[in-house]
C-alpha cells in the first residue's frame, strides 16, 4: 500500500533516517536523503547519498520516480550548486520541475553556502528550508566542522567501572565492558576515518585497533607516542599494517630516530609534531583536517583523552558504564588533564542517548559548547 505522510515534518524525517544509512560511506561528503511526494503527500520516490563519488540523494530519488513534473522534493541538505565529482544537483532539481522543494538545512560549505537555494527561487520553484532543522544539522555536525574549522569531528570512547575506572591501579582493562559493548566499539570503528590512541595504552593494551568485523571504511590508526619507542616492531600495531595504515606522531627533539626508522621500514609513517601535550593534539587535529579525515575516535587512556579535552577537541563522547567496581586512589579516570575547577551547573551535553548494552549501560552525547 502507497505510504502517505501527515504533514512535513514527517516527510523530513523519513528523508533523516535515509540519510543516515550513507554515514560511514560517503565522507568527506555530508549524508543526505531525499523523499519525492505528490501534493498529497504520499510518497513516490526515495534516495539518499550512498558513497563518496557516487550520485546525490536528490539524484537517486529522481531516477526512482522518473516523471517529476509538479511534484515535491524533501532533502535533508541544500542542493550543491558547483560541479564536483557530479553536475550540479540544484540543475537536476530545476530540470525535473518540482513545484515545490523543502529543505531540512543549508549547506555550510563555501562553495554552496545559499547558491544552491537561490538557483531553485530563480527557477521560480517555491523553496521551503528549516523543516526538523535541528535533525538536518545534527546529521552533518562532521562534515560542518570539517569545512569551516577544517578539523575531524572528534569522538572520544571509554569503559569504565561504576566506580569511573578505566583500568585498575596495575593498568589492568581487559575487559571492563561486555561483549555487546565491544561490538559496538567495533561498529564505531568501522564508520572513522581515523583512530588514535596514546603511548600508555600501547604499552599496556598491545590493541591493533581495527574494525572487526570490517565496517564501511579503514581507519588510519594514529599513535601520538613522544618517543616512537612504545610502538615495538613486533606488536599488534606494526603486524596489522597491511591492513589499515599506522601513523605515529613523535615530539619535536624527542624523536627516537633509530627507532623511527625501523618503524618506517615496516611500512608506519612517522610524524614529528610539537614538543607540547595540548599543542601536540591541536597539531594533530590540523593535520588529520587537512587529510579530509572527517571522523576520529579516540580510543586512549586518561592522559591523552585529558589534552583532548583540556584543547576543547572532544565533540562527542561515547561511554560504556560497566556494573563492576576495582577501587583504588592510582587507578586512571577517563579524562586526565588539567580539567575544570568547577562542576557545571547544566548538562554538558545535547542529543543525549543513554541505552542498555548487555550488563552495561552506553552513553552518547554531543558536547554543547557557547
Ligand atoms: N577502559 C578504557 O576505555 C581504556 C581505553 C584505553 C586505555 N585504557 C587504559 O589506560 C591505561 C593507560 O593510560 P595512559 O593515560 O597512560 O594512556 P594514554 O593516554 O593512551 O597514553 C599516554 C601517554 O601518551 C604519550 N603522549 C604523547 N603525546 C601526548 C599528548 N599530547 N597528550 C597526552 N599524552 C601524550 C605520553 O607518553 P610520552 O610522553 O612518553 O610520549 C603519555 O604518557 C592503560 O592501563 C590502558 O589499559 C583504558
Amino acid at each position: 500500500m502507497q505510504h502517505r505522510f501527515e504533514n512535513d515534518e514527517e516527510v523530513m524525517q523519513h528523508a533523516v533516517t535515509l540519510a543516515a544509512r550513507g554515514v560511514g560511506y560517503v565522507e568527506p561528503n555530508p549524508p543526505v536523503g531525499a523523499v519525492i511526494v505528490d501534493a498529497e503527500r504520499n510518497l513516490i520516490a526515495e534516495g539518499w547519498h550512498q558513497n563518496f563519488g557516487g550520485p546525490h540523494a536528490e539524484v537517486n530519488a529522481i531516477a526512482v520516480a522518473g516523471d517529476t513534473e509538479g511534484l515535491e522534493l524533501f532533502v535533508t541538505l541544500e542542493p550543491c550548486s558547483h560541479h564536483g565529482k557530479t553536475p550540479p544537483c540544484a540543475e537536476a532539481v530545476v530540470k525535473a520541475g518540482f513545484s515545490r522543494v523543502v529543505i531540512g538545512c543549508q549547506d555550510p560549505a563555501g562553495h554552496v553556502d545559499g547558491t544552491g537555494i537561490a538557483k531553485l527561487r530563480a527557477a521560480g520553484i517555491t523553496v521551503d528550508v528549516g523543516v526538523c532543522s535541528q535533525d538536518a544539522e545534527a546529521l552533518i555536525a562532521p562534515f560542518r566542522m570539517l569545512m569551516l574549522n577544517r578539523r575531524p569531528w572528534v569522538h572520544a570512547k571509554w569503559a569504565m567501572t561504576l566506580d569511573g575506572k578505566i583500568c585498575t591501579q596495575t593498568g589492568h582493562s581487559q575487559w571492563i565492558s561486555g561483549k555487546e559493548s565491544r561490538a559496538t566499539v567495533h561498529q564505531l570503528r568501522g564508520r572513522m576515518d581515523a583512530i588514535v590512541t596514546g603511548a600508555g595504552t600501547v604499552r599496556a593494551d598491545d590493541p591493533t585497533l581495527t574494525a572487526r568485523p570490517p565496517g564501511a571504511r579503514v581507519a588510519i590508526r594514529v599513535v601520538v607516542d613522544s618517543t616512537g619507542r612504545s610502538v615495538s616492531l613486533d606488536g599488534n600495531l606494526v603486524r596489522s599494517i597491511p591492513e589499515a595504515p599506522l601513523l605515529i606522531v613523535t615530539a619535536d627533539g624527542q624523536t627516537d630516530h633509530s627507532h623511527t626508522k625501523a618503524l618506517a621500514a615496516h611500512g608506519a609513517e612517522i610524524l614529528e609534531g610539537p614538543n607540547d601535550y595540548i599543542a601536540a593534539v591541536r597539531f594533530l587535529a590540523v593535520e588529520l583536517g587537512k587529510r579530509n579525515v572527517t571522523n576520529l575516535l579516540i580510543e586512549a587512556g586518561s592522559s591523552l583523552m585529558g589534552s583532548f579535552s583540556d584543547a576543547g577537541l572532544i565533540d562527542e563522547v561515547h561511554a560504556f558504564i560497566a556494573p563492576k567496581i576495582v577501587g583504588g586512589d592510582l587507578a586512571k579516570s577517563p579524562l586526565g588533564g588539567s580539567g575544570l575547577d568547577q562542576v557545571a551547573a547544566e548538562s554538558q551535553f545535547s542529543l543525549v542517548d543513554w541505552r542498555q548494552s548487555g550488563e552495561d549501560m552506553y552513553f552518547c552525547g554531543r558536547v554543547m559548547r557557547s
